[in-house]
């Protein structure tokens, strides 16, 4: 039998159902892994918590829990980068092992955690930080592990899939979900960290060093949120056979990388497409297996102490043996990769602008994208609902580098029988 004492710091959504889970799934889990956890210390700001702690040690002052002899692991769940990073550190420099949910400590202070983990030999683990229930970065970590990943494609942010999908079923517009997805508690304490992809690029960046081997940082990832997506064109997409989600995507491509989260078309047909609600998905593809997907709640109190239970067993299981890399490639040996500029990266574009509805109008337009060698694939045009005279265009291009399609854009929007801005948003063939 194994055991391991832990300590837990914060009892807010994932730190109370961790207790909960820990505390009715114990014999269970002993079953299933000979190992013993014991909640030793419990450390939180606030007494707003319902968890029945009983005489396990209590603290106002999260570091007591880093400083008690007692501890061997920390489980990091107050969020944030400041006090959660010198809480975190000073865990590793006691030799504790430390457990997190918190994807922006990993994703921007990743490679200092590790490597003094390294020096300390203890392990940091952090499955919950990406898509919180799914055992997605121990599937590729160890599932896949015989396998060179060739890109991966994920709905990772549930806040941004919730707005999304319930636009396009309600055909509300995105203020009134939003609203909604803040009151439900999905939306992170500033939603702007979800609806404009900051969220999501952290958990790509913690995907990408993983399948990848490249050191965590998301500072050259090209971000997009969703703020700017408009009912109308959730709707055109669907005319279409598109669903608009908000994708991070990771591809390796001649030894540089794509990485990018940003609002797509994705192609109905596509299993991405039908990824709705809160939920999460990472689609992997890999040069032995092909295409795997990993699907499920993407945040959650229970579903997101699953993972962080899961990290805690691995780490009272190896404890006599070496410290093990949670990114798998140890931390020593990653090595940096040319991130591709957005520019050069090519994919489908789907464009909507105003027209005025005269003759002539549509073949300027495509002699204009003719003349740069721009492939049309479809092209539908409406009346516009409130603008008499005026419709709606949309195009949807072949694969094309931004750089290319951009002078064609400004060329289009300075002609004078065309109004307004003009709308772009990716398309992506996930499965090509
Ligand atoms: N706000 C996050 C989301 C929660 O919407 O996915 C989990 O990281």
């Amino acid at each position: 039998m194994k055991e391991l004492n832990i300590g837990i710091c914060g009892l807010g959504t994932v730190g109370s159902g961790v207790f909960d889970v820990l505390s009715s799934n114990s014999r269970i889990m002993f079953e299933k892994s000979s190992c013993e956890i014991n909640i030793v210390h419990i450390a939180t700001r606030s007494d707003n918590h319902s968890c029945d702690v009983g005489d396990i040690q209590y603290s106002k002052d999260v570091f007591q829990v880093a400083k008690d002899p007692n501890v061997d692991l920390v489980v990091e769940l107050i969020g944030g980068t400041d006090v959660a990073f010198e809480l975190v550190m000073l865990a590793i420099s006691n030799k504790k092992h430390v457990v997190t949910a918190n994807k922006a400590l990993i994703a921007e202070f990743g490679s200092i955690i590790l490597e003094a983990a390294m020096k300390a030999d203890v392990n940091v683990a952090f499955e919950a930080s990406v898509a919180g229930g799914i055992p997605v970065l121990k599937g590729i970590r160890e599932g896949l592990v015989a396998n060179k990943i060739n890109w991966l494609a994920g709905i990772i942010n549930g806040t941004t899939n919730f707005i999304l999908s319930e636009m396009s079923v309600r055909k509300t517009p995105f203020e009134v979900i939003l609203a909604e997805a803040q009151s439900k508690g999905y939306a992170e304490a500033d939603p702007t960290f979800d609806v404009e992809g900051i969220d999501a690029s952290q958990k790509l960046a913690i995907l990408a060093s993983l399948s990848f081997g490249i050191p965590l940082s998301v500072s050259e990832f090209f971000v997009e949120g969703i703020t700017s997506i408009l009912l109308e064109d959730v709707s055109f997409a669907k005319e279409l056979g598109f669903t608009i989600k908000h994708i991070g995507i990771c591809r390796e491509i001649n030894g540089r990388l794509e990485a990018r989260v940003h609002p797509a078309l994705i192609p109905d047909s596509s299993l991405l497409a039908h990824v709705n609600g809160v939920s999460n998905a990472v689609m992997v593809n890999s040069d032995a297996v092909d295409t795997t997907l990993f699907y499920g709640p993407g945040a959650g109190s229970k579903a997101t102490a699953s993972s962080v239970i899961a990290d805690i067993i691995d780490v009272a299981k190896s404890r006599e043996s070496a410290c093990f890399s949670s990114l798998g490639y140890p931390i020593d040996r990653l090595k940096r990769k040319d991130i591709m500029n957005i520019e050069d990266i090519e994919c489908g574009f789907y464009i909507r602008f105003v027209a005025l509805d005269k003759a002539g109008v549509l073949s300027e337009i495509t002699t204009i994208m003719a003349n740069a060698s721009v492939s049309i694939e479809s092209i539908i045009q409406r009346d516009h609902v409130s603008k008499i005279d005026h419709v709606n265009v949309v195009i949807i291009t072949s694969k094309i580098k931004h750089s290319t399609l951009d002078p064609v854009v400004k060329k289009i929007k300075k002609l004078k029988n065309v109004v307004d801005e003009i709308v772009l948003i990716r398309v992506e063939h996930l499965d090509q």
